[in-house]
């Protein structure tokens, strides 16, 4: 099973596509975390990525999609894969199907949280992630047991480049224009699974499950 996982900053796109990992067996592949793997190796994805994330903006199509092509030749996955954040303009999901068609596989669900946009900056601004196993957690939603520290591997918890005011504030106008004309895009091909975001992160995922279990 491939997934899209689809949704503005702060949705819970990452929350819910460890949840489908989890219970599927899936391979998270999300542009954002490549990205900034690009970034702290210092390759040259992360120069150009580096400038775009930090002020809020998508990093330019033609070089998103190259790096997403070459993640998805790999074809490493065994039960399939959740796309976090991919694609995120009309002409990545253009070029999706493309590189569907070439390397011959197909997108069975392509699912869209939906979410109060005052809800996600409470989630952007609450945020820390853990710098060694990348586990989120919240200050209030979600919170480690000692702050700072991971539960998982006790790395040291952190707060993205991308996580100020005016970054929030640009990525969620950029979803607005350039990522949100995708839910008429997919809707007209028939294709969008709304979720209702806004939930608890069990009651979001409990729809997920439902959603894909009728399809
Ligand atoms: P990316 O890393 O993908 O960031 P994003 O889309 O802005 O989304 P986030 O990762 O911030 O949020 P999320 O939806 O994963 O939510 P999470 O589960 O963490 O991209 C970063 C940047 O890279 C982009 O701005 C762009 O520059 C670039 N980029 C990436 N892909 C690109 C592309 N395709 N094209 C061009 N540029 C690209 O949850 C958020 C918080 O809320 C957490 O603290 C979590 O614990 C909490 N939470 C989650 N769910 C709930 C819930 N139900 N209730 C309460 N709290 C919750
Ligand atoms: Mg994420």
């Amino acid at each position: 099973m491939n997934i899209i996982l689809m949704g503005p900053p702060g949705a819970g796109k990452g929350t819910q596509a460890k949840n489908l990992v989890k219970k599927y067996g899936l391979t998270q592949i999300s542009s954002g975390d490549l990205f900034r793997a690009a970034i702290a190796e210092e390759n040259s994805y992360g120069v150009i990525a580096n400038y775009f994330i930090k002020h809020g903006h998508l990093v330019p199509d033609d070089f998103t999609i190259q790096m997403m092509r070459e993640r998805l030749a790999k074809k490493d996955w065994e039960n399939g894969f959740i796309l976090d954040g991919f694609p995120r303009t009309i002409i990545q999901a253009r070029e999706l199907e493309s590189i569907c068609r070439e390397f011959g596989f197909q997108i069975d669900a392509i699912i869209n949280l939906e979410c109060d946009f005052e809800n996600l900056k409470k989630r952007l601004a609450g945020r820390r992630t853990c710098k060694q196993c990348g586990t989120t957690y919240h200050v209030l939603f979600n919170p480690s047991k000692v702050a700072g520290v991971c539960d998982k591997c006790g790395g040291e918890l952190y707060q993205r480049t991308d996580e100020s005011e005016e970054a929030v504030a640009i990525r969620l106008n950029t979803y607005l224009h350039q990522t949100r004309p995708l839910i008429g895009y997919y809707t007209a091909k028939g294709s969008l699974i709304n979720i209702n975001g806004d939930q608890s992160m069990e009651d979001v995922f409990e729809d997920i499950e439902k959603s894909l279990e009728v399809r």
